[in-house]
C-alpha cells in the first residue's frame, strides 16, 4: 500500500484534533507568491512551489537564493509577509506553529546528524517511535509485533540491518546520516525534508545515499536541497533552481542543464 495516500486514520492517536490531509485534488506542498522579508531585504521575493504526493523533489541554487529559507517557511520556523502554503487542500500551514507542524507529518532532516550515539542502531529506531524522547522512557517501553515489523523494515531500507545491535557512536557518518534517515521514516512522515544529505560523504555513501532515496521514491514525498549538481543528477526526477528568492525554472536534469538562466546564475559558477 502506498503509505503516502493512507489519510489520517482513527488509529492515529491525532485523528480527533488533526485536520485531514486532503490530496485527492492537488499537490500535498502547495506555496503560492510567498514572501519574507529580512529587514527589508527579500529572501523570498512572490516564491510559488507544488509537490505532488510521492515525488523527490530537488532544489538547487546559488548561495543566498532562499532555500533555507523556504525549508524554513514550511516547517513553520519563519512566518512569511505574505502567501499562501498549504498542506494539502485544507491544512493552511501558516495557522501553524512549529511542533503542530511536524505533528501533521512535515518532517525535516538537518545537515548534522543527530543520532543517539551511546544507544544501538535498533533502539535509535525504537525511540523514533516515542513522543516521549526520553532514551529511559524507550528501554522499558514493550514494543508491539507491528511495530517491530517497521523497525525490520526500515533497517532493510537504510541498509544496516546487520548494523542493528551496534552503538550508533561507532557507525561512519554516511550510516549516522542513514540512521536519521530512518528514524524519520518511523514516524511515517508524509513529507521529508533533507537538506544537504550528503555533505562529508565517502564516493561509496553517497551512491548508497542516492540508492536510498531512490527507493523510496513514490512511495515518500521527499524534497531534497543540494549542491553537488553529479548527485542532483543521479537522483533527479524534477529540479526546482531558485534564484533571488523566486523559482527561476524547473524541469528534468537535462531541461535546467540547457537553460541559458541557469547556466548564467548558477551552473556557469559550479562548473
Ligand atoms: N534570519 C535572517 N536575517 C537576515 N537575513 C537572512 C536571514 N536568513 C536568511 N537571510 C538572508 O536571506 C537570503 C536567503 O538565505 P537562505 O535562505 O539561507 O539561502 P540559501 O539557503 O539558498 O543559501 C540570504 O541573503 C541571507 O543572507
Ligand atoms: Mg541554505
Amino acid at each position: 500500500m502506498n503509505r503516502q495516500l493512507t489519510q489520517a486514520s482513527s488509529a492515529s492517536p491525532l485523528a480527533t484534533h488533526e485536520p485531514m490531509l486532503d490530496t485527492r485534488h492537488g499537490p500535498i506542498l502547495y506555496l503560492e507568491d510567498v514572501s519574507v522579508s529580512f529587514d527589508g531585504f527579500k529572501a523570498l521575493n512572490q516564491l510559488s512551489l507544488y509537490i505532488t504526493t510521492g515525488e523527490l523533489r530537488c532544489l538547487i541554487g546559488p548561495n543566498g537564493a532562499g532555500k533555507t529559507t523556504l525549508m524554513d517557511v514550511i516547517t513553520g520556523k519563519t512566518r512569511p509577509d505574505s502567501g499562501a502554503v498549504f498542506f494539502g487542500q485544507r491544512i493552511d500551514l501558516l495557522k501553524l506553529d512549529e511542533p503542530a507542524i511536524a505533528q501533521a507529518g512535515i518532517c525535516r532532516k538537518f545537515q548534522k546528524p543527530s543520532v543517539f550515539e551511546a544507544l544501538t542502531v535498533f533502539e535509535n529506531l525504537e525511540l523514533a517511535l516515542h513522543t516521549n524522547k526520553n532514551p529511559w522512557h524507550s528501554l522499558f517501553f514493550r514494543l508491539t509485533p507491528q511495530q517491530r515489523e517497521r523497525i525490520d523494515e526500515v533497517l532493510t531500507t537504510i541498509g544496516l540491518r546487520k548494523h542493528s545491535q551496534h552503538f550508533a557512536g561507532i557507525l561512519s557518518h554516511g550510516q549516522k546520516q542513514w540512521l536519521e534517515i530512518g528514524m524519520l521514516l518511523m514516524q511515517e512522515p508524509k513529507v521529508m525534508l533533507v537538506d544537504e544529505p550528503i555533505a562529508g560523504m565517502t564516493q561509496q555513501e553517497i551512491e548508497r545515499t542516492a540508492e536510498l532515496l531512490l527507493s523510496l521514491q513514490g512511495q515518500q514525498t521527499i524534497v531534497v536541497v543540494e549542491h553537488d549538481m553529479a548527485f542532483i543528477r543521479t537522483i533527479a526526477d524534477k529540479v526546482t533552481v531558485l534564484h533571488e528568492g523566486a523559482v527561476l525554472t524547473e524541469g528534468t536534469m537535462d531541461e535546467i542543464h540547457k537553460d541559458p538562466r541557469v547556466i548564467q546564475v548558477y551552473l556557469g559558477a559550479a562548473c
